[in-house]
């Protein structure tokens, strides 16, 4: 039976049992779908209890992006982890998590401002900060997290490193629909159109990966070409289009060997925002 917490202290004690188990955490802000099961799935295979928390986390939003709009359903959300044989769920509410005199904010400084951050101010450090109160409720072995956030992800394993928490963090392959847009809670928003045209962010990252199979390595060129890629989308307005190294996210000129890189794009389909990436190697 999944046990449902709604407040800190709650999951806290229902989790002492546990205390010399090997305990996995999948955070999200539900609207659940494959890739997030795929994250359950490795938690539960490397792990004794597993813990999945559902909050949509307002402080990772900006004052114009869609908190208000973001899909919810918990109901289904709940059928779904039962289904996958989830122990803990966690789902407070925003009045008990952040009390009224909240004020802490942990932000990691370089890597949050390229990418996503720069186009996003404040959405880093509303993910640390909800990361970290989360890491120190649940105490996991291991944390799980998924590659189509890769930023989200290098920040997370900075905090981590950074403040000594005693945690690994895991990150799992994007998960995708059969033709091969990467699964998104925000999926849903898109129009027929735009769903069909979406497909130009996993063809633009795949020609980005066979140019540097082929040898190239001029990142300009790189780039330039997954623009017209993107460019033939009618619809599509680009947010970014970078070719940065995979470990700092600074941006990269020219791809060398040994250097692993990521290609990585955002895409804004009327007021949804699509984010894509690919690990490329010189
Ligand atoms: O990836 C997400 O869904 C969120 O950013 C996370 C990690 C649950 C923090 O709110």
């Amino acid at each position: 039976m999944m046990k449902v917490l709604r407040r800190s202290q709650a999951l806290r004690k229902a989790l002492d049992p546990y205390r010399n188990k090997k305990i996995g955490l999948v955070p999200t802000m539900g609207a659940l779908h494959e890739g997030h099961l795929s994250l359950l799935r490795l938690a539960k295979k490397e792990n004794d209890i597993t813990v999945a928390s559902i909050f949509v986390n307002p402080l990772q939003f900006g004052p114009k992006e869609d908190l208000r709009r973001y899909p919810r359903n918990f109901l289904r959300d709940k059928k779904l982890l039962i289904k996958e044989k989830t122990d803990f769920l966690f789902a407070p509410s925003k009045k008990t998590f952040y009390l009224t005199d909240f004020q802490t904010s942990v932000s990691v400084k370089c890597l949050s401002e390229p990418l996503c951050g720069a186009s996003r101010p404040g959405h880093f450090a509303g993910v640390a900060t909800v990361v970290l109160k989360l890491l120190n409720l649940v105490r996991p072995t291991a944390l799980y997290l998924g590659q189509k956030d890769y930023q989200q992800f290098r920040v997370v394993t900075q905090m981590v490193k950074d403040l000594d928490i005693p945690v690994e963090v895991r990150r799992a392959p994007i998960f995708r629909e059969p033709d091969g847009l990467a699964m998104s809670s925000r999926n849903v928003f898109l129009s027929e159109t735009e769903r069909k045209e979406a497909l130009c962010l996993v063809r633009a990252l795949k020609l980005a990966r066979s140019l540097t199979a082929k040898g190239v390595k001029d990142c300009r060129r790189i780039r330039r070409e997954m623009l017209a890629v993107i460019k033939k989308a009618p619809h599509a307005r680009l947010d970014y289009a970078e070719i940065v190294d995979a470990a700092t996210l600074e941006p990269v000129v020219k791809l060398t060997k040994g250097r692993k890189a990521l290609a990585a794009l955002a895409v804004f389909f009327s007021k949804t925002r699509l984010i894509d990436n690919v690990l490329i190697k010189g």
